[in-house]
């Protein structure tokens, strides 16, 4: 079974956010389950891309609107990944060092829809021309959404129709939206049919695939339930195209995320020796941001925005601060300018309670998971969140709101067998009773060792996913 996954990020060739991780180790999975997974991704001017030799496997030319534009297919020479990784070179559209923004000005590149849809272009005319056909095609985001709708709709293409297509939606906040005017860069199609590329009077390629693809899945089975109520306005979209919706949890690389053999971790440490290997990075981890490890640790990692609740964060954080409990608050992460402001001025306030990292950094990110003893999530938006499951790999006890992924996999620890701290609402309030609740736990030593070997026991691997995958790509191939 040869599936071809097309993504904008792949960990660690270019990441921005859990889309990479996920693409960089589902295929690894799917491999050891009998299918040939490769991923496909646009070939960026960045460090990994320099460090890496390639071979070209074909180099082309193909339609965009009105131009021709050059491009070449090359696959990364030692498949150092775990499986083929495949990278289209676009001079002119892609070379340049950032995924979907420039780093000097922060804003999205000009041209995102032309970068985008000739990548996708390009891979299709590459498949038009080999003999083996693929399988079935695994979209993933709204980058690589116009494929199904091409495969489907452009007469160039004709030839690849009968290829089933996965959607997979990781994120429904981002459309990739653009004036009507751009579907004329398309190869030809229908003009019958340019409503599948419309919503809401825009030219939407996450609705697109949506409507045109095979199949449609989420990243969680409740992350699926609640795009047909909350979906930033694809939310009738959703509701239609239910029939063939279908939510799959994401699980982890547990080769990368373990804290037994992790090489960015100060000291590793395993199940049966928990309690001292904690004990030593956190105060590792302490020591780096100044902070006193006899309290609790609470940390923070992801981009500072809306859709991940970030903007909770210092109400709740200086309230507790200035009530003078015994706890320490570390973030690390990247987003919105004003929280920027709002941590860097904290972390002048609260020496020795409170600092942030504002930074995008892979190792320091393993060594808080390692080191700190509660992780909290309190996401307004989280398809799947993959942070509560590295967590608790390297024993750091989840606060999550209940919310997408979050609420399939975290399981309060007031019922039975349960190994985290949740709370309903979105507010101030319930998120500081999480919090106080936390601290609580850490108090009860027992009570926290016991909770500790229960998650560093859970099995978040991408074992059981992957199957499922594979059950649901036989189904459709064989339709
Ligand atoms: C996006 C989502 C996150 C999910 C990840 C991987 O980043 O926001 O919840 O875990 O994609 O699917």
């Amino acid at each position: 079974m040869k599936i071809f996954h097309l993504s904008a990020e792949c960990y660690p060739v270019a990441k921005v956010g859990g889309l990479a991780d996920v693409v960089g180790a589902l295929p690894k999975y799917l491999n050891d389950e009998l299918a040939e997974a490769s991923v496909v991704m646009p070939k960026y001017a960045n460090e990994w891309m320099k460090e890496h030799t390639f071979e070209t496997v074909l180099q082309g030319s193909a339609p965009l609107g009105d131009w021709q534009f050059e491009f070449s297919i090359q696959r990364e020479a030692k498949d150092t990944l775990g499986f083929p990784l495949y990278v289209v070179d676009i001079p002119g559209r892609f070379d340049r060092p950032g995924i979907y923004t420039d780093a000097d000005t922060g804003n999205s590149y000009w041209d995102d829809f032309e970068r985008f849809a000739s990548f996708q272009i390009a891979v299709l005319d590459w498949f038009n021309g080999i003999k083996e056909k693929p399988d079935l095609l695994h979209c993933h985001d709204h980058h690589t959404g116009l494929m199904p709708f091409m495969l489907t709709q452009c007469y160039r293409y004709n030839d690849l129709k009968h290829i089933p297509t996965v959607l997979t939606v990781h994120n429904a906040e981002y459309h990739g939206d653009y004036d009507r005017g751009k579907a004329h860069l398309l190869p030809n199609f229908d003009d019958q049919n340019f409503g599948l590329l419309d919503w809401d009077g825009k030219l939407n390629c996450l609705a697109a695939g949506l409507k045109t693809c095979w199949q449609i899945t989420t990243v969680s089975e409740s992350y699926m339930k609640e795009l047909s109520y909350n979906s930033n306005g694809l939310e009738w979209l959703f509701q239609n195209e239910e029939q063939k919706s279908r939510g799959i949890i994401n699980g982890i690389d547990t080769n990368v995320w373990d804290p037994e053999t992790d090489p960015m971790i100060a000291h590793s440490f395993n199940k049966r020796k928990t309690a001292a290997g904690k004990r030593k990075n956190k105060k590792v981890l302490c020591e780096e941001f100044g902070l006193d490890p006899q309290y609790p640790t609470i940390s923070f990692i992801g981009r500072l925005v809306y859709e991940k609740g970030a903007d909770l964060l210092p109400d709740l954080f200086r309230s507790l601060l200035e009530s003078e409990q015994s706890v320490n608050f570390i973030v690390l992460g990247t987003g919105d300018r004003e929280l920027h402001h709002q941590f860097e001025s904290m972390s002048n306030r609260f020496i020795g309670y409170f600092d942030a990292a504002l930074d995008y950094n892979e190792p320091l990110a393993h060594q808080i998971y390692a080191g700190s003893d509660f992780m909290i999530m309190p996401s307004r938006v989280e398809p799947c969140g993959l942070n509560q499951m590295y967590c608790m790999r390297y024993g750091t006890v989840p606060i999550v709101r209940n919310v997408g992924g979050l609420k399939d996999t975290v399981v309060d620890i007031s019922k039975d067998e349960g190994y985290g701290i949740t709370f309903n609402d979105f507010t101030f309030h319930a998120a500081q009773d999480a919090v106080q609740r936390a601290i609580d736990l850490f108090k009860d030593g027992r009570k926290m060792a016991g909770v500790r070997k229960r998650i560093m026991n859970l099995d978040f691997s991408w074992n059981a996913s992957a199957k499922e995958y594979i059950k649901m790509y036989t189904e459709l191939i064989e339709q």
